[in-house]
């Protein structure tokens, strides 16, 4: 296995000894995977496989890399956002561990595609995205790099509908495991892990109370139902806006008020939009808030809010705190928090390692099947197979100390017959 690359682009190699030690921090609240990586280490099954990862590069991540290198794989890692990149295990990942890694938080928009170039460089057998966007520049741009790709693995719900187009459209060009269709990430990661991370993030930029303040959540998916949940659990009044019947009545018998963004915008504090679609929260809907209104992002990309709006209707603008751009609306404040990237990534860490853990087993299982089943898969999106996910379930549980009961035969019989028991 001869390794492409030996070049790395971090902020600061020196903040290793930190990073280091937050890696070690998260693996201890990642049962899961260490048990997947104590028998990577044993059996290889990534031996000669070329990974190029494109994720949040934060200590959960590193805790992956460093399964997959266990596993055998040649890993490079960039960021799948500008902001998410947690320096110190950018710096640690490199340094102690010599995995490659392409990423500084804060890098504009032409360092963040070149990382993404330089992660492709590596000449991956198996592409990881959250996102998309390693598979995207090499459908578009990059095909000579195609050649040796066995196929890929997707994190988030963005990356997978956007891997469903180009399914149906007959554009893609290798197999692609969604990990966000798996029970175990999208019931935990998505609701739990998003639920915390994004009042976290809101927390950590504006030191604001959510008691007695109406916050505005934008979409009932399972992140905007984890966000609701989380803000009327600290004290807040919640609003949900929704364009899917179903999910709208859901949040409604979940007792959140439902109603259009149009009358949330008049009366809301605080608006969190994680939705996956463009200009959810737009120029008209600025024009109603009220004076102080802050307004943020969960979402995958920044475009759920219209920022080139709100700058051409806003006299002026001023960074008051890091992540907080506060603009001036005729005579109203409005406060746009970490420019509408992932809040939860871009001022706080992301997700917690507990919950990571089924997301990255997921993760890791997924790059072991793609290499033992690859011959077998189309050029079709894929879901992990329903007894690996429940498999992590099962190991998930037990790290809990968490038993649970086992039906019996007779059970098994009444549940197979439709002749028993009526
Ligand atoms: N996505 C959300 N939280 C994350 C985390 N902590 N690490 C990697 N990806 C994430």
């Amino acid at each position: 296995m001869i390794s492409t690359l030996s070049k790395f682009d971090i902020k600061d190699a020196s903040l290793a000894g930190l990073g280091k030690k937050r890696i070690e921090w998260a693996g201890n609240d990642m049962p899961v995977l260490a048990l997947i990586a104590k028998r990577f280490e044993k059996e290889k099954p990534l031996k000669g496989y070329r990974v190029s990862a494109c994720l949040h590069v934060t200590s959960e991540t590193a805790n992956l890399m460093i399964t997959l290198k266990k596993g055998g794989a040649d890993v490079a890692l960039c960021a799948s956002n500008p902001l998410s990149t947690q320096d110190d295990i950018a710096a640690s990942l490199v340094k102690d561990y010599g995995i490659k890694v392409f990423a500084i938080k804060g890098e504009d928009n032409k360092t963040y595609y070149s990382h993404i170039k330089s992660a492709i460089e590596h000449r991956p057998h198996i592409t990881m995205d959250d996102g998309a966007d390693v598979i995207s520049t090499i459908h578009k741009d990059w095909d000579k790099y195609r050649g040796e790709i066995i196929g890929g693995t997707e994190e988030t719900t963005t990356g997978v509908i956007r891997l469903k187009a180009m399914q149906k459209d007959g554009a893609l060009k290798y197999p692609v495991i969604a990990v966000n269709d798996s029970m175990t990430k999208h019931m935990f990661d998505n609701r739990y892990g998003t639920g915390q991370s994004t009042l976290d993030g809101i927390m950590r930029a504006t030191n604001i109370l959510f008691a007695g303040r109406t916050v505005v959540v934008a979409g009932y998916g399972w992140c905007g139902r984890g966000v609701a949940m989380r803000a009327r659990g600290i004290g807040a009044n919640v609003i949900v806006t929704e364009v899917d019947e179903i999910k709208a009545l859901e949040a409604a018998m979940d007792g959140f008020l439902v109603m259009p963004m149009e009358a949330a915008a008049r009366i809301g504090n605080i608006f969190i939009t994680l939705t996956g679609d463009i200009n959810v929260i737009d120029g008209k809907h600025f024009k109603l808030m009220k004076d102080g209104a802050i307004v943020c992002n969960s979402g995958h990309f920044n475009v759920e809010i219209n920022i080139p709006a709100l700058e051409k209707m806003s006299r002026k603008k001023r960074e008051v705190r890091p992540f907080v751009m506060e603009y001036q609306v005729n005579s109203k404040r409005i406060y746009l928090l970490a420019d509408g990237r992932l809040i939860n990534l871009a001022s706080a860490e992301g997700h917690p390692a507990s919950v990571m853990d089924m997301s990255f087993a997921n993760q890791s299982l997924a790059s072991e099947y793609m290499v033992k089943n690859s011959s077998k898969l189309e050029n079709k999106v894929y879901t992990l197979p329903e007894n690996i996910d429940r498999e992590i379930a099962r190991l998930k549980l037990s790290a809990m100390e968490i038993k649970m009961d086992k039906l019996t035969s007779e059970q098994k019989k009444y549940l197979a017959s439709w002749q028993e028991g009526t």
